[in-house]
């Protein structure tokens, strides 16, 4: 449904996407996850059509996006900031933006009533949107992206200020759109939220794809790879763990969180002894020594040496 190849963007003389490329299948949910400033929203808004490239080409469905109306219309857009007016209703708010897509009369209301429907908030059209929480906002936000039934749905990090009851009616609303077709890209900042809903995931840092494949496939590139995480008692251990860690033979990276270290080895806990007496010749004695199976933040820690989280 998209295929996006070697994209482009510079800002001044910072290249905020140097060469990005994937493809999305419909019925796939693929989610492009990176720390912030690594390249996500400008690069889905050159898939939009919302920024020029300055290199690279996109087709939605088999058409080129340079040609303009054919292809956007295959693309619903739900972008970062939410774009509702506070002083009209939600069924006001979606009308208005069902006319922007071109729907008329009776196509505009069937489509209006589904949308409500979908993010239950038929019972709320006619209140103003400027009474309702930050997760109905979203959730309309959402939905206006979806009147013109789109082929290709792009998601800016859509649940940002969001409540957990409003990030799962957003999942299952979208989990419902993959399950009837619908391709669909969605940035996010958060790993579990790319574990849990994206079928295949883009990990993208300064402006680069580093890696790309399934939650499994991007897991496995670790092989034998473990995390040990390690905490300690007292305020003195910070970073200077970090530094005593690398140092172990077997010790592929080590990042201090402010909270523990995580330590990424490769073969497993066979460093364990090594690490440990490592910390204890340094004076820093561990209260707590864990292996923990790998996750997506270790595939981005073994990558760039830093963690994926602020
Ligand atoms: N309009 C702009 N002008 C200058 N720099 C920009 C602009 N938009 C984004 N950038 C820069 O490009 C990089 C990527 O930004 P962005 O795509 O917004 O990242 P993300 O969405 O992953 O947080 C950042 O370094 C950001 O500061
Ligand atoms: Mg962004």
């Amino acid at each position: 449904m998209l295929i996006a190849e070697g994209l482009r963007k510079r800002f001044g003389d910072r290249e905020a996407v140097a060469g990005v490329g994937f493809e999305i299948a419909p019925g796939e949910i693929y989610g492009l996850l990176g720390p912030n400033g690594a390249g996500k929203t400008t690069t889905i808004s050159m898939i939009t059509g919302v920024l020029p490239r300055d290199g690279g080409r996109v087709s939605v469905d088999g058409i080129d996006l340079d040609t303009g109306p054919p292809a956007r219309r295959r693309i619903g857009l739900v972008p970062q900031a939410i774009t509702l007016y506070q002083d009209l209703t939600a069924r006001e708010n979606l009308l208005f933006w069902g006319r922007m897509y071109e729907l008329r009369g009776s196509a505009l209301d069937s489509a209006v009533d589904e949308a409500l429907e979908a993010v239950g908030l038929a019972d709320r059209a006619a209140d103003r949107v400027g009474t309702f929480s930050g997760g109905m906002q979203r959730r309309l936000n959402l939905v206006a992206g979806l009147l013109h039934g789109p082929g290709l749905l792009t998601l800016d990090e859509p649940t940002a200020g969001v409540d957990p009851q409003s990030r799962s009616a957003i999942f299952d609303l979208l989990e419902r759109l993959r399950d009837d077709g619908m391709a669909i890209l969605y940035t996010t900042h958060y790993m579990e939220e790319a574990e849990r809903l994206c079928d295949r995931i883009g990990i993208i840092d300064g402006g680069r794809l580093i890696a790309e494949g399934t939650r499994r496939e991007l897991i496995a590139q670790l092989d034998d790879d473990a995390r040990i995480e390690l905490a300690f008692t007292g305020g003195h251990a910070s970073e200077r763990s970090e530094a005593v860690a690398k140092t172990v033979p077997g010790v592929r990276q080590a990042h201090w969180n402010g909270e523990h270290l995580a330590v990424f080895a490769e073969d497993g806990s066979r460093c364990l002894p090594g690490l440990l007496s490592a910390m204890l010749e340094a004076d820093l004695p561990p209260a707590r020594i864990e292996v923990v199976e790998p996750d997506l933040e270790d595939v981005f820690l073994e990558l760039t040496g830093r963690a994926l989280r602020d």
